[in-house]
């Protein structure tokens, strides 16, 4: 339970952003869901959701073991029939899942791991229809800064500024992170147009776990705190991830 509220504040505004843009696409089944890739979509905790919303949701991840409990969760939801696990790699994208077959394509903490991000951002522009959306969350290169040194690993903290890919060193699991200037001008350089820019996770990584579990009301308050500064542009550029909306 306690963990259910404290991932529900770190993904809750990534939900809402993404339903409103998902509301505003014709379909052209009216009544009918739309036809979504989630690319790197693992164990469905986005995917499953949508297909119990309507939605025609296929999975392409390399991992067996994701798509196993892909399956399960879509059966306990008794959403099977509306969702497609694809084994495979962002670079095989377009003969997967089709040229220009969905009307929207998510790619949630993916593109800091593929071995080309500008590749998997042409697969994914690729995928789309004309005017299809894409919601791209990526993990920000200056909350891990702040974290590093907040840690007090100010030499780890200084590398990561400086490191071209946001790294703090050799160890750093993270193969990259972004800038908000670097991620919106590789998007333009795909065929994107950005419309919203949302920092995730501003406070929600530095506020101690305990007190928003023991605090009646914390975790609400948190969520209130996060929704309000998601825009912000001070706050928004010491987020933990950003998440992006944009159309093709
Ligand atoms: C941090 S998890 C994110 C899972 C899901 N998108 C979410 O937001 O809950 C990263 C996912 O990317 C997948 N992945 C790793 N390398 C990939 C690649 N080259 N192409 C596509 N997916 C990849 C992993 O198997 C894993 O499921």
């Amino acid at each position: 339970m306690v963990d259910r509220r404290r991932r529900s504040v770190r993904t809750a505004l990534v939900g809402e952003a993404l339903r409103v843009a998902l509301a505003g696409r014709s379909r052209t089944d009216p009544g009918g869901g739309l036809d979504i890739v989630d690319l790197g979509g693992g164990t469905g905790g986005f995917a499953v959701p949508l297909a119990v919303e309507g939605h025609r949701v296929t999975v392409v991840d390399p991992s067996p073991d994701a798509l196993a409990s892909l399956e399960r969760r879509a059966s306990d939801e008794g959403v099977s029939k509306l969702v497609r696990g694809v084994q495979g790699d962002a670079a095989e994208l377009p003969g997967l899942a089709g040229e220009s077959s969905a009307d929207a394509v998510l790619c949630h903490g993916v593109l800091e791991v593929v071995d080309d991000p500008v590749q998997a951002l042409q697969a994914m522009a690729s995928v789309l229809r004309e005017g299809g959306v894409l919601s791209l969350l990526v993990a920000q290169r200056n909350a891990v800064v702040l974290a590093r040194a907040l840690a007090g690993h100010l030499a780890e903290a200084r590398i990561a500024l400086q490191d071209p890919d946001g790294r703090w060193g050799a160890t750093d699991p993270m193969p990259r992170r972004f800038d908000e200037a670097g991620i919106t001008a590789q998007l333009a350089d795909a065929g994107f147009m950005v419309h919203t820019v949302h920092g995730v996770r501003t406070f929600a990584d530095l506020v101690p776990a305990a007190f928003v579990d023991s605090e009646p009301g914390a975790a609400d308050s948190l969520a209130e705190l996060e929704r309000a500064a998601s825009q912000h542009p001070a706050f928004r550029a010491l987020a933990t991830q950003l998440h992006i909306l944009a159309t093709r």
